[in-house]
């Protein structure tokens, strides 16, 4: 039996009777809603036997013809169908926006809260008991996990898993990472289009979401460890068989927590937040797990802060040898024992007698866990790093914090002053970075602005700023670069990230000019701008907002209601808190 099969039998407690089930409200009672609602379920094609009195799983799938990641979703969702029926519940499946992450521009992000707000209003608008939430690619998990957060209902994450490893030639190809470092190769005159036209055709072989520790992995291990996904669910190869089984498993299991009332409340409490924390430092995960995880902790009434990852990144070591920061693949992780072997890894740091959607406690859930292959899960002894994989940072610069994937940098970077060489937004940078007149050398730091929640909009994954290619050509493959962007869980550098406040709004970041020396300290936590109080005092002053972008339409709510990257980058009006009524169904 692997891990992802093992879901505990349902529990002793007292199960629901049909008519305390929510759905009820729609079905059950003797009015005329209740009798159209019946007639409507007929013209569905279901007799009241078939479903009445059931409870009601709703699927929400992010299948899309466009999300490569998520291709295979929609044969999974009858696996999912599969299971809620032998368990004798009644699954509906609901088709939700899809956030591909390699084609919605200008960033899926821009997208996430939009998601969690339809996940939200629909489960709680239709007679949905429980959920199914399908995704993966990067944003989709937490943006699912927000909204249902938001509604409390039973609920079961369903990851949309990594795809095949990626192949050219003798070498094996992760997603994103290779994809770089290829694209450097080629700006560096080492391969030609001839190689690109291969690597082209390699490196995404299959449906499933980016196999590297990108965004996409960090973020569905998370959720695992947070306790809302079958056991071993997370690091499950889309395309293999046991995929569709945890998909089947996922669906029964959804059906025993609406029976049961395990409502996500119940799991996702601040020591399972703690715990995500802590995976996703000691996989040596992607930066952005800091801001969903601020976001969606506190969907859940939980406050979480940067200084939660940086306190819990002194104390956790690196232990997936994964790229972008170690050697292997997602499949590998897989093999060697997936999540819950890394985590039995990890007991003496984690909450272990807090519940999860499976077990009565995490303790139970990872009993019997074991590493099969020692050099992709370390063990303590052998760590990839002594310390998380993630540094926040303060200073002058940041006076709210910034982040730097520290593992992922060239060392020697880590303590570095250089000057300033200052890009107002991404397109002028991409113009003008070869520009010898600038004279950039290695020592130089990149600075991009306007990038930011606000000013991106919506943080784009520009914070790996390119290496000129005159640099390349001599060698040079890692420069300090800072930015108030976000940065691809696939990319690595000496890239300090999520600068808040945001230039935008008139951070300090707005306020760096050419030639200001800058100084990073990662082992002090610092990123300073050489210049006296005073000095930006008198450039504050001279400094004028940006105008608007959007008039009106959703970019303009977005721009009127994003909080910054420190806080979650979550919708005011979403994040605070306030009753919603259930609604009237009668
Ligand atoms: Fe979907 Fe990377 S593009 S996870």
């Amino acid at each position: 039996m692997t891990a992802s099969d093992a879901v505990e039998e349902p529990g002793a407690g007292a199960l629901k009777r049909p008519e305390e089930l929510r759905s009820h409200q729609w079905y059950g009672t003797d009015g005329l809603r209740s009798f159209s609602h019946r007639a409507r379920t007929r013209q569905l094609g279901y007799l009241p036997e078939e479903h009445l009195g059931k409870p009601v799983v709703a699927i929400l799938n992010t299948w899309s013809d466009i999300n490569p990641c998520h291709v295979h979703l929609r044969e999974r969702a009858q696996a999912v169908k599969r299971g809620v029926w032998q368990a004798g519940g009644f699954p509906l499946e609901f088709p939700v926006s899809t956030l591909s992450e390699t084609f919605q521009k200008p960033t899926p992000m821009l997208y996430r809260n939009l998601l969690a707000m339809e996940t939200e209003e629909l489960l709680r608008s239709y007679p949905v008991d429980g959920a199914v939430l399908m995704g993966g690619c990067d944003k989709t998990t937490p943006a699912l996990l927000m909204g249902a957060a938001s509604v409390d209902l039973p609920a079961v994450f369903l990851p949309a898993g990594p795809m095949l490893p990626g192949h050219w030639r003798d070498q094996v190809l992760g997603s994103g990472t290779d994809m770089w470092k290829y694209w450097d190769d080629k700006r560096a005159g080492l391969i030609g289009d001839c190689e690109l036209a291969e690597l082209e055709s390699g490196l995404a072989r299959s449906p499933g979401h980016c196999m590297t520790m990108g965004t996409a992995s960090t973020l569905t291990a998370a959720a695992e460890a947070l306790g809302v996904t079958v056991p071993g669910a997370s690091s499950i190869p889309a395309v293999d068989s046991g995929h569709e089984r945890m998909a089947a498993a996922s669906g029964r299991l959804v059906v025993d927590l609406v029976r049961r009332d395990v409502r996500l409340s119940r799991i996702l409490t601040r020591e399972a937040y703690e715990d995500a924390v802590a995976t996703v430092l000691a996989l040596g995960g992607s930066t952005n797990a800091v801001i969903h995880l601020i976001a969606m902790a506190g969907r859940s009434g939980v406050r979480l802060t940067l200084d939660d990852f940086d306190r819990v990144a002194r104390t956790v070591p690196v232990l997936a040898n994964v790229r972008p920061g170690g050697r292997h693949l997602m499949e590998d992780f897989h093999f060697a024992g997936g999540l819950p072997a890394f985590l039995a890894q990890l007991t003496d740091l984690l909450n272990l007698d807090r519940p999860t959607v499976a077990h009565s406690t995490l303790r139970e859930q990872l009993a019997g866990a074991r590493v099969h292959d020692t050099d992709v899960i370390r063990g303590r002894e052998n760590p990839l790093a002594e310390e998380g994989g993630v540094a926040v940072l303060r200073g002058n610069l940041c006076p709210d914090g910034a982040v730097i994937k520290h593992i992922a940098a060239e060392p020697e970077l880590l303590r570095h002053t250089g000057p300033a060489v200052v890009f107002d937004d991404y397109r002028t940078m991409q113009r003008t970075l070869n520009d010898p007149g600038l004279g950039i050398t290695a020592d130089h730091v990149l600075v991009l602005r306007n990038a930011g929640p606000k000013g991106g909009p919506g943080m784009p994954e520009y914070g790996m700023l390119p290496i000129p290619d005159a640099l390349l050509r001599q060698g040079v493959r890692d420069m300090v670069r800072i930015s108030d962007a976000r940065m691809s869980g696939t990319s690595y550098g000496a890239c300090v990230l999520h600068i808040a406040p945001e230039s935008y709004v008139g951070g300090p970041l707005a306020l760096v000019r050419n030639g200001d020396l800058i100084t990073l300290d990662v082992e002090a936590r610092t990123l300073r701008l050489e210049v006296t109080d005073e000095e930006l005092a008198r450039r504050k002053a001279d400094w004028t907002p940006p105008p608007a972008r959007y008039g009106r339409g959703y970019g303009a709510l977005y721009t009127e209601q994003i909080t910054q990257a420190d806080t979650g980058c979550d919708f005011a009006f979403l994040s605070r808190e306030g009753d919603v009524p259930e609604p009237y169904a009668g």
